[in-house]
């Protein structure tokens, strides 16, 4: 760490919590908190709440909590550091300059240091691809007719054939071969170093921030595997990445484009599409479309018109919908994707395809028709079926009918009659959506989880409730010290907790700054502060139910410590504590 505490510390308490995550997700207050829809997983009602009395937020959905510092760690992917600057900037605080004195390399914070590998990595992979032996590249890339203006901006470079000139280059710059390891860019072994690209054209995967976070490289012709992109990383995760997305969150076009490829996005950014981005080859995920639905409204998917490309596109379109986009398709035919057809029907025809593309229900309606066959009476009528069924997926009744007339003059059947099917679906089934596409929340670590979560559970309501009535302070410290909890992490915050009390401050929220560079344990520590307490009771059964926590957990602890003792006099001794423990118990 390479500020003080004091510093930490001001540049927190001068970025309200509510102020900084309100200016990123609506808020609305609740009682003392203050609630909206997380950002970061996708939902439809606001689990997501900010506490202005802890300085935390946390998601009762997911999990996600932290305080204002991996808030932007995690919103805008940014190191400790960075975080640490944008708020300082925010409430206008100079941070100390870093005169270097301060830590080595070594001891930065590793996402850092990581950002520093790729940037490097993409400087001298662009230097190569302008040098002597550069050469295949670019000439394959002007083959390929990229212009000189997308070669910048896109920042393409070139490995060679020579494996080891990257790792060569990277330790001449200072880092170490675990950094270098760890960046995923070279692997090390007893057969020494190894660049994990060569003979490649090099494309700069960058994150909103347009910081380097990984690279894909295509092979000079043909060669498998085709593209090779760089491992997961601390600082590259592709189901939350997009393509290109760093300049295309410039457009102002109320839509973002989205293909496939590296090939693709710069293929239209060439033709003046500046608002495409592409999902990489990996599966389409919830969290990208959340990230889409910070930029724009709608998303015209330009998927490969193949199989396969169909196949992905079908899969993206409720991902989209449910993060609450507007979706439409946008047909290449008869080429296979934008690239192609950006090359073999111009700038303009493409335009003319996007104002023409399709909406993404009918886009569904119309592949399910293709593989039924209308020659057959019967096919014929489960297509409609099938239809009818999807239409009463849509709960607004406008939606509905603008649907039934839809699909009735496509294919060629009588509107009421259809109208009627649907309706019947309805009232039996309730207008619902049947193909549900489950949310996969991050789930909490697994050591979490199991039969111990019951003391946990106690636990957590005990130090919860520290935090919201720190009134009950004197009468909890004098019955159950931090050593009392179950687990290492719960003893850690009870004793910074405890201590906090003990000096008057109690705010949860700088608690949290020990944990910043762990998301788990950040999570953790966050539902340490968060616990459910009962809804709907009087003030008296809350202080009872609290005072039957701190019980609890002081009785496990003891029951716990007994587990342990073998010497009979300290048998004896124990079971007289216990027996005093149970009579006299804990009073508030
Ligand atoms: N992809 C990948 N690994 C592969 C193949 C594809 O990661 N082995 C990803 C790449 O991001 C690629 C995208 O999927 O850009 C689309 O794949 P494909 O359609 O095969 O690539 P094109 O862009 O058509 O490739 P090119 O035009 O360079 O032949
Ligand atoms: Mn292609």
């Amino acid at each position: 760490m390479y500020y003080s505490d004091d510093i930490i510390e001001e540049v927190r308490q001068r970025s309200p919590i509510v102020d900084v995550i309100g200016s990123y997700v609506h808020l609305t207050k609740k009682g003392n908190n203050y609630f909206g829809l997380c950002p970061f997983h996708n939902e439809k009602t606001g689990s997501f709440s900010v506490s202005p009395g802890k300085q935390m937020y946390h998601c009762f959905g997911c999990g996600a909590g932290g305080n204002v510092i991996t808030f932007m760690m995690e919103y805008e992917n940014l190191s400790f550091q960075e975080a640490l600057q944008s708020l300082a900037d925010r409430a206008g605080i100079e941070l100390p300059k870093d005169d270097g004195r301060q830590g080595s390399r070594e001891e930065r914070d590793q996402r850092a240091v990581l950002l520093a590998i790729h940037k490097d990595a993409a400087v001298y992979y662009c230097h190569v691809l302008r040098s002597e032996q550069g050469k295949p590249g670019l000439n394959y890339l002007k083959q390929r007719g990229v212009s000189d203006e997308m070669i910048r901006a896109f920042g393409l470079g070139f490995a060679t054939q020579h494996s080891t000139a990257l790792y060569q280059y990277l330790r001449s710059k200072g880092y170490t071969d675990k950094q270098l390891t760890d960046s995923g860019l070279v692997t090390v072994n007893e057969r020494g170093a190894h660049d994990r690209f060569w003979n490649r054209v090099l494309f700069p995967i960058m994150d909103t921030n347009s910081r380097v976070i990984g690279f894909g490289g295509r092979v000079m012709g043909s060669g498998e595997p085709k593209y090779l992109n760089s491992p997961e990383t601390r600082i590259f995760d592709k189901s939350r990445n997009l393509y290109g997305l760093n300049t295309a969150k410039r457009s102002r076009e109320k839509y973002l484009l989205v293909c496939e490829g590296y090939m693709d996005v710069i293929a239209m950014h060439q033709a003046g599409f500046t608002n495409a981005v592409a999902s990489l080859g990996t599966a389409f995920t919830s969290q990208h479309g959340m990230i889409l639905k910070r930029y724009t409204e709608e998303v015209i998917l330009c998927y490969d018109s193949d199989g396969a490309g169909q196949k992905a596109a079908l899969r993206a379109i409720p991902i989209l919908k449910d993060a609450g986009l507007r979706v439409r398709v946008l047909s290449m035919t008869p080429w296979k994707d934008p690239d192609e057809f950006i090359k073999n029907l111009g700038a303009d025809e493409f335009r003319e395809r996007i104002k023409n593309a399709e909406n993404a229900f009918l886009y569904e309606i119309r592949v399910l028709r293709n593989s039924f066959d209308f020659n057959d009476p019967d096919e014929k009528s489960r297509f409609f079926n099938e239809a009818a069924q999807r239409i009463a997926g849509f709960s607004n009744e406008i939606e509905r009918n603008s649907y039934i007339e839809a699909v009735a003059n496509r294919y060629g059947i009588d509107y009421g009659v259809l109208r009627n099917q649907v309706s019947a679906i309805g009232a039996r089934e309730g207008y619902v959506r049947r193909e549900a596409y489950p949310e996969r929340p991050k789930t909490l670590s697994g050591k979490s989880r199991g039969k111990d979560e019951g003391i946990r559970g106690t636990e957590r309501l005990v130090l919860t409730g520290l935090s919201e009535h720190p009134e009950y302070y004197p009468a909890v410290r004098a019955f159950l010290s931090p050593g009392d909890f179950s687990d290492e992490l719960y003893r850690e915050v009870a004793g910074l907790l405890y201590d906090q009390l003990d000096h008057g401050k109690m705010s949860p929220g700088a608690i949290l700054d020990r944990y910043v560079s762990d998301e788990d344990k950040c999570r953790e520590v966050s539902a340490v502060f968060n616990a459910v307490l009962p809804e709907d009771t009087t003030e008296e059964e809350a202080r009872e139910a609290y005072r039957e926590a701190v019980q609890r957990v002081r009785e496990n602890s003891v029951r716990e410590k007994g587990k342990h003792i073998s010497d009979p006099l300290e048998l004896m001794n124990y079971l007289e504590e216990q027996k005093k423990l149970k009579e006299n118990g804990f009073k508030l």
